[in-house]
């Protein structure tokens, strides 16, 4: 996989072929990826429970239907639920530090210091104890979920070398009506973090998917030693990488509008954003 063009093509997929099963082995590569992911203190926090169209209970499909944005969800071959437990980190029931017995393996793995020895020590005297007077500020500063972010972008990567699509879908809250449904049908630990929905299958619309999404100006998002002051863009920068494939033409591309149509008939989608019924509101 050439890395930058991955990265510029690589695109948020809605509509995917519901007649093309995915590989299992597709699936597993996605998670193999994920689970590569750098992590603090190496603590994999990160869980995914794989859902098959056909193979999975139909009611669990059921309690995943969100009020916007899941019409995917209704013919994606594919779902994984991707959240993040505490106990990974610091087990509340039994008090047990389990990050702690991630970092004694970074040191018998021999990452960084020069004696192991004096190492452990430090970790058990000073770092450790340090951490478990502050675990629910730790399990708070976001830092947890960015590195979940992580592993579920590089399981997006892997996804599109193996010519599929992906569209996260957020859970909404982690406690509403739909989520407390979820947590209970998917037997989910109450420490569990929901995370998103990943909707997977190969791509029944184009790979350019209507072209590049339109993001943000560069300068308006990275810094040069304060906020505001504009991390100036090179245009030859700029060009280079569009002749490497990570900057693209944007959206909407000219079929784009004709492609929707297409893609709504196929797959008998009801518009997200269609206006009421002209007698909806009559008695
Ligand atoms: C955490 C997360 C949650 C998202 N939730 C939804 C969603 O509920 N419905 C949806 O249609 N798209 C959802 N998306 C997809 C974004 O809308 C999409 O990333 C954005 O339009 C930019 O497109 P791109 O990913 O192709 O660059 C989500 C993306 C992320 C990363």
């Amino acid at each position: 996989m050439e890395l930058k063009q991955a990265i510029g093509i690589r695109r948020t997929i809605r509509f995917y072929n519901p007649y093309r099963k995915v590989e299992r082995e597709k699936i597993q590569k996605m998670l193999e990826a994920a689970r590569l992911a750098s992590f603090w203190g190496n603590v994999q926090a990160l869980r995914a429970i794989v859902m098959v169209r056909g193979e999975s209970p139909p009611e669990k499909w059921d309690a995943l239907v969100a009020p916007l944005g899941t019409s995917q969800l209704k013919h994606a071959p594919v779902v994984i639920l991707w959240y993040w437990v505490e106990e990974a980190i610091f087990d509340r029931k039994t008090g047990h530090a389990t990050q702690g017995d991630r970092l004694h393996e970074l040191t018998d793995a021999r990452v960084m210091g020069l004696d192991p020895v004096v190492e452990h020590r430090f970790l058990d005297t000073v770092v450790i104890p340090y951490f478990k007077q502050n675990y629910d500020g730790i399990m708070q500063t976001g830092l947890t979920d960015m590195d979940c972010g992580q592993g579920i972008a590089q399981a997006t990567l892997v996804a599109y070398d193996e010519g599929l699509g992906t569209c996260c879908i957020g859970t909404g809250s982690l406690d509403g009506p739909r989520e407390k449904k979820m947590r209970k049908l998917f037997k989910l630990p109450e420490s569990a973090h929901l995370l998103v929905l990943m909707t997977v299958g190969y791509p029944l619309e184009s790979r350019e998917a209507g072209g590049q999404r339109p993001k943000l100006p560069f300068e308006q998002l990275y810094f040069v030693n304060e906020h505001g002051n504009p991390f100036e863009r090179d245009l030859r920068v700029v060009e280079e990488l569009k002749r490497d494939g990570m900057i693209q033409a944007p959206a909407p591309l000219e079929y784009r509008q004709k492609e929707l149509e297409f893609l709504h008939k196929a797959l008998e989608i009801v518009p997200n954003f269609a206006p009421p019924a002209p007698n909806a509101n009559k008695d």
